[in-house]
């Protein structure tokens, strides 16, 4: 009999996977608490931008493979085995993670499920929570539910989630029996034949390895963005070093891009979450390494105001500034944590003048930055610019003629926030092209 699947929260992480456990041929049923988004996916409406995302739920939203609901008594009735999706979002005034909405998972779905029932956490979590839902799940589940808990962490990217979930480059199984292992390795059989490796370890361990790999790239991202502020100070390129160590296979070439740093729903409130764990568990000196690297982080975004300030000759009043991107990253609608709408809103508290553009993320932007300025293409947004910054490196922009582009300027000034264009074809256009770690022309 062909396995059924639930996915308990649809937001970016549980669509995408019920899209995908649907793909690899399993009868999916999603639920979700907001009534609206459960409309939304059920008429095959993706509610955020993800390529090729939309094809695949409404070809399985066709095929009748794939569903969704409100309510936990069916999705405990429907499934075998429950993948837990909801968001643990960064508490409000502090570091650590929010568990409420995982707990409230766990809580509402255990007294329904039949048996052998699977319960599988896929949500990002502060390391320890998978032993303490085990223990919440033997309690409220019924005794013949036969019910089990797995931990398996998801690495995907936003504007790759789709690849990400089907062709994962491993899968993590966090599981306390061997029966519990059996039905994850059918679950993903068709990803393991594939070729996927799989780790098989203990529940911390899982946990660990999600938030781990977070710090790593975060602090690969710092690290370059470090260099770069030594490359500020002695006039060297961040592009060409990071470029040349990249080379080092020791070292590998990505998530050394240096620009304006990392953001978006997951890296910066991983990272603050990781250390107040650490924190709790008395580990936390282990982790000091990672407050340095949200600080550098954070400075990145500083010193791109203060570049543009100085392009508009030392203060924002009365200058009209252009900002080119939204979104925390290209490919994406998610504005949570942007860098660019950071310095956005810093450069319009400074008095400042502020028109964004973003492929994407316009409504988005509106809605969470209403005092801001929003203008429907790049050269609306660069109309009578002082000075237009470049802040989500979309190929769109990537593809701007910086000659026709310069028609409607005030100034043609651009700061290239993610060494993302090209210095000379900028320049040869007459405009005057900085960029963070690299040297004036
Ligand atoms: C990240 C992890 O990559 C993923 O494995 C995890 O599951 C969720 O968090 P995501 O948030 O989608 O994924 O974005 P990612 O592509 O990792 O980029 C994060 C941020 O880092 C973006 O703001 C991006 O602009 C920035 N970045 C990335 C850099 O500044 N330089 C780089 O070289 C790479």
């Amino acid at each position: 009999m062909t396995l059924r699947v639930t996915v308990i929260g649809t937001g970016y992480l549980g669509a995408t996977h019920a899209v995908g456990m649907a793909e690899l041929g399993y009868e999916v049923l999603g639920l979700d608490v907001d009534v609206e988004k459960v409309a939304a996916l059920s008429a095959g409406r993706v509610p955020f931008y993800e390529p090729g995302l939309e094809e695949l739920l409404a070809k399985h939203i066709g095929s009748g493979r794939l569903r969704f609901t409100t309510d936990f008594a069916e999705v405990g009735a429907f499934g075998d085995v429950h993948f837990v999706c909801v968001g643990t979002p960064q508490k409000k005034g502090e570091f650590a993670a929010d568990m409420r909405y995982v707990d409230s998972a766990v809580e509402s779905l255990a007294p329904h499920l039949h048996g052998p029932a699977l319960v599988v956490g896929k949500s990002t979590v502060p390391v320890g929570s998978a032993g303490r839902l085990a223990e919440r799940l033997e309690e409220l589940a019924p005794a013949d539910a036969d019910a089990e808990l797995a931990w398996n962490p998801e690495f995907l990217r936003e504007g790759f989630a789709v690849k990400d979930t089907l062709h994962p480059d491993r899968l993590v199984f966090g599981v306390e029996s061997g029966s519990a292992e059996a039905r994850l390795r059918e679950v993903y059989a068709p990803i393991i034949e594939a070729g996927t490796p799989v780790v098989v370890c203990d529940f911390a361990t899982a946990e660990l390895v999600k938030v781990s790999a977070n710090a790593f790239l975060s602090t690969k991202i710092s690290f370059i963005n470090a260099m770069a502020e030594v490359c500020e100070a002695v006039g060297a390129d961040v592009v060409r070093l990071s470029e040349s160590l990249g080379h080092d296979e020791r070292i590998g070439r990505k998530f050394l891009g240096a620009g304006l740093g990392f953001g978006g729903g997951c890296l910066p409130k991983d990272i603050r979450a990781f250390m107040a764990r650490a924190g709790e568990l008395g580990a936390d000196q282990a982790l000091t390494f990672l407050r340095e690297v949200d600080a550098i982080n954070m400075r990145r975004r500083s010193k791109m105001v203060d570049l543009a300030r100085e392009q508009c000759g030392g203060g924002f009043l009365g200058r009209r500034v252009a900002v080119l991107g939204a979104a925390f990253k290209p490919d994406s609608d998610d504005i949570r944590d942007s860098p660019a709408l950071n310095v956005a809103g810093q450069i319009q508290l400074q008095g400042g003048q502020v028109t964004v553009y973003d492929p994407k993320a316009l409504d988005n932007a509106r809605k969470m930055y209403p005092a801001l300025s929003y203008a429907e293409s790049p050269q609306e947004a660069a109309e009578g610019a002082h000075v237009v910054l470049h802040l989500t490196e979309w190929r769109e922009f990537r593809e701007l003629d910086p000659a026709a582009f310069g028609e409607l300027v005030a100034d043609r000034r651009i700061l290239d926030g993610r060494n993302a264009l090209d210095p000379e074809l900028w320049r040869a256009a007459g405009w005057t092209y900085r960029a963070l770690g690299r040297p004036n022309a």
